[in-house]
């Protein structure tokens, strides 16, 4: 059973469903696709500093070529350490970062002619992030908030129609409408990120983007907005990429998880598959740190070992400095990743390594 299932708590639902989902959806194929996504940033020192210390241009491959496909109404997440790449990925997908080269297309269509033009697509693609705070405008009312985006799309015709719209997004995050009034201080860190959600439903989305929504929250209060984004998944038909550094919130939302190295995807399964039997020795070793029954916040068993340095990763397979199985080949050869009994890893050694 899911750790955080077992610590279900009830959302308080009106009896009718409030939120009508989109209009139109497609048959359940895969509406994301990420094709050989890759995202290198230059981090060299400043010009006269590279000029009196002979110091080459040096950058960093935050995101290095990731591959996969989000089926309609599905999650998939993406897992791992902090800096391995997941939110550079992430605004990449949502298309608020330009790819260095690779493709990500929403509905057959790339993600960058959503993003910069007025394709009807756009509104159907939402983020949500970390800091429900920092993603809130601090001097608007709640109301004006949510509306924003019913406004900018014309999604409500006239501003009773707005209200009304409004309303029922914050009764469907379970907030009430009287709460249009007052200002994101005046919340509590859990309430805030319901109204993230509720704002990132105004424009009656299909895809979302959730880059760790719940990490800065109190476990019971994560298991409540995880439960709320979970029932409006049911609910609403939507699709999630889900970002994560926590395994336990992992197995909770997704459908298929990808475990992230080094801007590098190293196992990609569904849910059952890599809780059951990870392939990958770094996958394994997430596992044994993963946190215990009703502790999300906690840790089992520290990490062992350090990231290397992204801007100077090691040579062959970037993991071998802390993985127990490296051998000679995984010094200088970068293992691709390959289909192993219904997952793909990327390990020379998968087949050989059970415990
Ligand atoms: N704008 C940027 N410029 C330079 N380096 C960046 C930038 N954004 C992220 N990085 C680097 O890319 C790597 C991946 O970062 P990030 O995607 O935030 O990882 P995660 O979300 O997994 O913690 C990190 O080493 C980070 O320092
Ligand atoms: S390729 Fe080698 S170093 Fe990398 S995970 Fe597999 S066994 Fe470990
Ligand atoms: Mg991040």
């Amino acid at each position: 059973m899911s750790t955080i299932a077992a610590a279900h708590i009830a959302i308080d639902r009106p009896a009718e469903p409030r939120l009508e989902p989109p209009p139109e959806r497609l048959p359940a194929a895969a509406l994301v696709k990420v094709r050989h996504l890759r995202k290198v940033f230059d981090v060299s020192a400043p010009w006269i500093t590279r000029v009196t210390t002979g110091q080459g241009r040096k950058t960093l491959k935050a995101v290095d070529d990731i591959s996969f496909e989000i089926p309609q109404g599905r999650t998939l997440s993406l897992v791992g350490e902090s800096g391995c790449g997941k939110s550079t990925a992430a605004r990449c997908i949502a298309g608020l970062q330009k790819p260095t080269s690779g493709t990500v297309s929403y509905r057959d269509t790339p993600i960058e002619d959503i993003a910069d033009g007025a394709s009807p697509y756009r509104r159907d693609i939402q983020m949500i992030f970390q800091d429900p705070y920092g993603s809130l405008n601090p001097r608007w009312r709640v109301g004006r908030i949510i509306a924003e985006p019913i406004l900018a799309l014309k999604l409500a015709d006239g501003s009773r129609d707005v209200r009304e719209r409004v309303a029922d997004l914050l009764v469907g995050v379970g907030l009430s409408a009287a709460d249009s009034d007052k200002y994101p201080h005046e919340f509590s860190g859990g309430q805030r990120q319901r109204i993230a959600v509720a704002r990132a439903l105004a424009s009656r989305p299909a895809f979302i983007v959730c880059d760790e929504p719940t990490s800065a929250l109190d476990v019971s209060v994560q298991a409540q907005i995880l439960n709320l984004m979970r029932d409006l998944q049911d609910e609403l038909g939507l699709t999630y990429l889900f970002i994560s550094h926590n395994l336990a919130v992992v197995d909770h939302m997704s459908d298929t998880v990808g475990v992230m190295y080094l801007g590098r995807i190293v196992e990609l399964a569904d849910k059952e598959t890599l809780f059951r039997s990870p392939r990958h020795p770094y996958s394994k070793l997430l596992m044994r740190t993963m946190p215990t029954l009703h502790s999300i916040g906690a840790i089992r068993e520290p990490m062992q070992g350090e990231v290397p340095n992204p801007i100077d990763p090691p040579h062959g397979c970037a993991f071998n400095p802390r993985c127990p199985f490296a051998v000679e080949r995984c010094r200088h050869e970068r293992p691709e990743i390959r289909a192993v009994d219904g997952s793909l890893v990327a390990c020379h050694r998968a087949e050989e390594i059970t415990q």
